[in-house]
């Protein structure tokens, strides 16, 4: 049963491509003493999408996804979820999202159906509905195998997904997804990418954080890159991989050779020269394609730098995310540990509390 739509939604004009904005943000201040969390963001999400917020850490994504899921209240704009003002009416702006944090939610002591369940009757379900409603979103995480033993004994992957399975129980119109595949293994990635898929298909809209690009090129249709609580780039993946001119040139030399390639690339391309901290291969913009590589192979050999391979790329969103952050990707590690709960002022004065979520070592 597809949820309610918003009340007085006015139909879009015939042959419109754009339609009402299900989540609608505009200026969003947040601050945590110095620290400017979120710093002026606006954005539209159109439904029936994936929506990707990308962003290094401590960009400010967990922050705007906990404004948007009523945790937390910015110091100042306005954030709408569903025709609701999140900021007024809290209380009916939880009854049409649902959220999956960073950290999974769930109780370790209660089976996966009895967390799901419990979930259901927090949204007021009558405790057959709840029942019902409990083995259906089992059924479509598959994981009606694990359903009744306790949660102690789930992977991380596992938990991911009842997280998401009792996000999901109350039906909700957009779901927020705090980055939910880092630190789970390929195999339960590829299964959640294909839940979210799904869900979307549905008619659910879903606003989902990741550093992992290659999820954002797969499942958004949309991406804002976040940088120090700033929306520093927007569009389709196509359009902010073409916002960087064109093409990417790589190049690849030894340690001794490095300072010197960097200059004369910085020289010829007029950009600064990123390093690719996977392979530790330089690389700048190459506005004019073709030419780029001609000239840097020119003033490369006139400087005597040798290279083991020098190449043209499309920008990868790796790249435009180097660009406009000006750092590399750098994937959160997996972690269980923190449950977030529906009361703002709880949550807020346990965040006080620990002042920073806990350091995340166990990489994944
Ligand atoms: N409860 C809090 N108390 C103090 N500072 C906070 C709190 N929550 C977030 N911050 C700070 O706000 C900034 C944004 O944090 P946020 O968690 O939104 O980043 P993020 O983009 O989700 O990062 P990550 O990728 O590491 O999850 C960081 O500098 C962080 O330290
Ligand atoms: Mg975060």
């Amino acid at each position: 049963m597809p949820p309610p739509s918003p009340a007085a939604t006015p139909a879009p004009a015939e042959g419109s491509v754009t339609r009402p904005a299900v989540v609608r943000v505009r200026d969003l201040v947040r601050t945590f003493g110095e620290v400017r969390a979120l710093d002026g963001v606006s954005l539209d999400v159109q439904p029936g999408i994936v929506y990707g917020l990308l962003g290094p850490n401590g960009a400010g994504k967990t922050t705007l996804i906990r404004v948007l899921a009523t945790l937390l209240r910015p110091q100042s704009g306005s954030a709408e979820v569903a025709g609701v003002d999140v900021l007024a009416d809290p209380t009916t702006a939880r009854t049409r999202i649902g959220l999956a944090g960073q950290f999974a939610a769930v109780d370790e002591y209660l089976t996966g159906r009895e967390n799901v369940a419990m979930v259901g009757r927090l949204y007021g379900l009558s405790p057959a509905e709840a029942r019902r409603r409990t083995q259906d979103v089992l059924e479509r995480i598959h994981l009606t195998d694990a359903a009744d033993r306790q949660v102690g004994t789930y992977s991380g992957g596992m938990r991911r997904r009842l997280d998401l399975a009792a996000s999901l129980v109350g039906r909700p119109q957009v779901m927020f997804l705090d980055e939910p595949t880092t630190g789970i293994d390929p195999r339960s990635r590829m299964d959640l990418w294909e839940l979210i898929e799904d869900l979307v298909e549905a008619g659910t809209t879903v606003l989902l954080t990741t550093q992992y690009l290659e999820e954002a090129d797969r499942l958004a249709q949309r991406i804002a890159v976040i940088d120090q609580g700033r929306i520093v780039s927007e569009g389709t993946a196509d359009e902010l991989k073409d916002a960087l001119g064109g093409a990417v040139l790589e190049v690849a030399v030894g340690e001794d050779d490095r300072a010197a390639a960097t200059e004369v690339l910085e020289r010829v391309g007029g950009d600064p020269v990123t390093r690719d901290p996977a392979r530790g291969r330089l690389r700048i913009p190459a506005r004019d394609g073709s030419q780029t590589l001609l000239a840097a192979v020119r003033a490369l050999d006139d400087a005597g730098v040798r290279t083991s391979d020098i190449a043209l790329h499309r920008p990868s969103l790796d790249d435009v995310f180097l660009a406009v952050t000006g750092k590399p990707v750098e994937p959160t590690p997996a972690a269980n540990a923190e449950v977030d709960v529906e009361d703002p002022d709880a949550t807020a004065s346990r965040a006080a509390r620990r002042g920073r979520r806990p350091s995340r070592r166990s990489r994944g």
